[in-house]
């Protein structure tokens, strides 16, 4: 199996020009998750899990991922595509899984998942959803190559298109912000 692709053959990297080569790694070696406990700190008066509680544990569980992945310092670079799908409540058990879907070249789109755990009634229902990207950095804070992503299932595979369709808009949104600055910079 290629890096990047089921049974496709894509450019194999020279390790010996690439700085801080390394070698491809698959989704599951740096897949994550992380368990927590809702307690009242982390909720509003009405004992709902705060919005920006969720997304810090979002960004720490996709950051393990990364990092995981990348075996590097990484930076979250945008945060993006954000559900809320249903409340979480205090004394919720909430489960975060993530998992890389796509390396582009320093940077990486990772994905999670989140849901929540009621063993009362023996329930898991999905709670939110997430993609983060991420910016592999040395310890100068300049950005770095990120080795490539083996995708071995039909399901990873489907990620990785999905994560390029994702850059294709962003990259298009980005022009299209420019323009308008460029536009309302004209008298
Ligand atoms: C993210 C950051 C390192 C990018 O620096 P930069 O000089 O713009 O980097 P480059 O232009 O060389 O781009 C490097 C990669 O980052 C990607 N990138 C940069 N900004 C991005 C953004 N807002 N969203 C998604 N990807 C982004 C580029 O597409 C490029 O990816 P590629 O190499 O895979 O094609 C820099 O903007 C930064 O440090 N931001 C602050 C990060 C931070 O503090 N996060 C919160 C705390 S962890």
């Amino acid at each position: 199996m290629q890096p990047g692709g089921i049974g496709r053959t894509l450019r194999k990297p020279n390790m010996e020009t690439i700085p801080n080569a390394q070698p491809a790694r698959s989704v599951a070696e740096s897949q994550s998750e992380m368990t927590e406990l809702i307690l009242p700190n982390d909720t509003n008066v009405l004992g709902n899990l705060l919005g920006g509680r969720l997304m810090h544990f979002i960004d720490l569980v996709a950051a393990m991922a990364a990092y995981r992945h990348s075996r590097s310092h990484v930076v979250t670079a945008s945060m993006e595509h954000i559900d809320f799908i249903a409340p979480v409540h205090v004394g919720d058990l909430l489960v975060l899984k993530s998992s890389v879907n796509r390396v582009f070249h320093r940077s990486m789109e990772v994905g999670v998942k989140v849901w929540v755990e009621n063993a009362h009634v023996n329930l898991t229902r999905h709670v939110a959803s997430a993609y983060l990207t991420f910016v592999a950095i040395d310890k100068d804070g300049h950005s770095i190559p990120v080795p490539p992503l083996l995708i071995r299932s039909s399901e990873e595979q489907r990620r990785y298109d999905d994560a390029g369709r994702r850059r294709e808009q962003r990259r298009q949104e980005h022009d299209r912000k420019r323009q308008n600055q460029n536009g309302s910079q004209k008298i």
